[in-house]
């Protein structure tokens, strides 16, 4: 399982992310052919060039942002650099990882067998299914994860497909993510940067919380702008299905040829155990902050918010005191996260709001991340007299996109104020990517009010 890197000190290097490359124009292979490094020295530059030389050398992941969230990369090709990432997270090795292309080039290099591998060859010959084709123009480069046959042998490390028949690759949006792959050369496996079981890192700052002394290097690129991972989706077989909902929503793939009739493969949480899930790493306890968290699906529409104040009343009152752990003595500490109509502090009786600190997740210009804006207040029991807890509430949008984007580090926010227990207003999940942030939620929840 984990251990610590002796002596290892963990740096966070900043990259502002201005200029670092482009597509090459007019290339044979088409508009993402071949992902060109800016040839201009800059600081950025050099130590992007760094890492690389380090994730090609070194068998310690090195961590990156990408649009989705955090990944933790090494070498896809070098079994040793492959199995650092499974000891730096304590991640189970029964869950293959994600394989990240810098442009097609890199992909049908990974698909030519070993005879047509320099140059030309390789390269000329077409290895990806019809099917990927529409999807690939339209959402790559972005959040959408394919299902490929993996060819034997394969230049992939054994270790990144835990024993399947076929790898999952993306290419990821972030030209910091593109740029990396590119000057190390080969493709980069990636899980999310999290300490496995946590909620996933959209900010340099949780990947510090998880593996601070585990890895060395944080590459920092500010927040990530979609805050759920990418789709994960299965085209070799008819109709095509999605493996895990992500950054690309049902209906934008539903609107690809070839892509109209797209089934949902996975299940959430409510609806576990029916069968065994076929993305081995749905089967895992996930995104799970260390306070309980209580999720309100949508569908209790209005009264979510009436049903919310009692709940937060009877928890107070201790009825559900047995199975939350508190530090006897300490007041109550209870985090609210609203979407589109709870009221702030679910309408209960407060001191007026102090701002809290700054969250500290805003790594600053440069990003289209917003920041967490957590109020707090003292509540009071309904005759408005005892003093009954600490409220933290935050509101992260009511559009599926910026809940998506401030979930997960709403969750970590909540945490790292020591939440005892986090309620949760969710969304619609048949909107957008709302699929996505409903899976996320009901992973992580231990209770549903429905
Ligand atoms: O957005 C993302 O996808 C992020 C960033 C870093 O790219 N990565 C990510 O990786 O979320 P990870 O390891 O946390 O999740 C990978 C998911 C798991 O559910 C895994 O089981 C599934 O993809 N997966 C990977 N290869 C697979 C394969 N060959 N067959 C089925 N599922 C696969
Ligand atoms: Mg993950």
């Amino acid at each position: 399982m984990s251990r610590d890197l002796p002596g290892a000190c963990t740096r966070i290097v900043r990259i502002s992310g201005r200029d670092l490359g482009r597509f090459k124009e007019n290339d044979a292979r088409g508009r993402l052919g071949c992902w060109e490094v800016s040839q201009t020295p800059s600081p950025d530059i050099e130590i992007l060039a760094e890492a690389a030389d380090y994730l090609r050398t070194k068998d310690t992941p090195v961590a990156f942002p990408t649009e989705t969230v955090y990944g933790l990369g090494a070498d896809s090709t070098r079994s040793a650099a492959v199995r650092g990432i499974y000891s730096a997270k304590g991640r189970p090795s029964d869950n293959p990882l994600i394989v990240h292309v810098s442009d097609l080039e890199m992909l049908q290099d990974i698909l030519a067998p070993p005879s047509t591998t320099n140059g030309v060859a390789a390269t000329s010959n077409d290895r990806i299914p019809k099917r990927y084709k529409p999807v690939i123009e339209r959402f790559w480069p972005g959040p959408l994860t394919i299902l490929l046959p993996n060819p034997t042998p394969s230049k992939l490390a054994p270790e990144v497909t835990a024993g399947l028949k076929t790898f999952g690759v993306r290419m990821p949006k972030s030209p910091l993510a593109l740029s990396l792959i590119k000057l190390t050369g080969a493709p980069l496996a990636a899980p999310s940067a999290n300490a496995s079981t946590r909620p996933s890192p959209t900010a340099a700052e949780h990947v510090l919380e998880d593996l601070d002394g585990r890895i060395e290097l944080i590459l920092d690129g500010g927040l990530c702008p979609v805050g759920v991972e990418s789709t994960v989706v299965d085209g070799l077989c008819d109709p095509p299905v999605i493996l895990r909902p992500g950054g690309v929503s049902i209906d934008e793939l539903r609107s690809c040829p070839g892509w109209e009739k797209v089934e949902k493969g996975y299940r959430d949480e409510s609806e576990a155990g029916k069968s065994a899930p076929r993305a081995p790493g749905m089967k895992y306890k996930h995104y799970s902050p260390k306070a309980k968290v209580i999720l309100y699906e949508a569908t209790v529409g209005m009264s979510q918010g009436d049903m919310l104040a009692q709940d937060v009343e009877a928890f107070v009152e201790g009825r559900h005191a047995r199975q939350i752990p508190t530090t006897e003595g300490e007041a109550l500490r209870i985090g609210i996260i609203r979407t589109r109509c709870w009221k702030p502090a679910a309408g209960l009786r407060c001191s007026r709001f102090e701002k809290g600190e700054t969250t500290g997740t805003a790594t600053g210009q440069g990003t289209q991340g917003a920041e967490l804006d957590v109020q707090e207040a003292e509540f009071y029991d309904n005759a408005g007299q005892r003093l009954a807890g600490r409220l933290m509430d935050v509101s992260i949008g009511k559009d599926a996109r910026s809940v998506a984007q401030g979930l997960f580090s709403a969750l970590r926010e909540l945490d790292r104020r020591s939440a005892d227990i986090i309620f949760v207003e969710g969304i619609e999940d048949n909107e957008d990517i709302g699929a996505a942030v409903m899976n996320r939620l009901r992973k992580a929840a231990s209770q549903i009010r429905s």
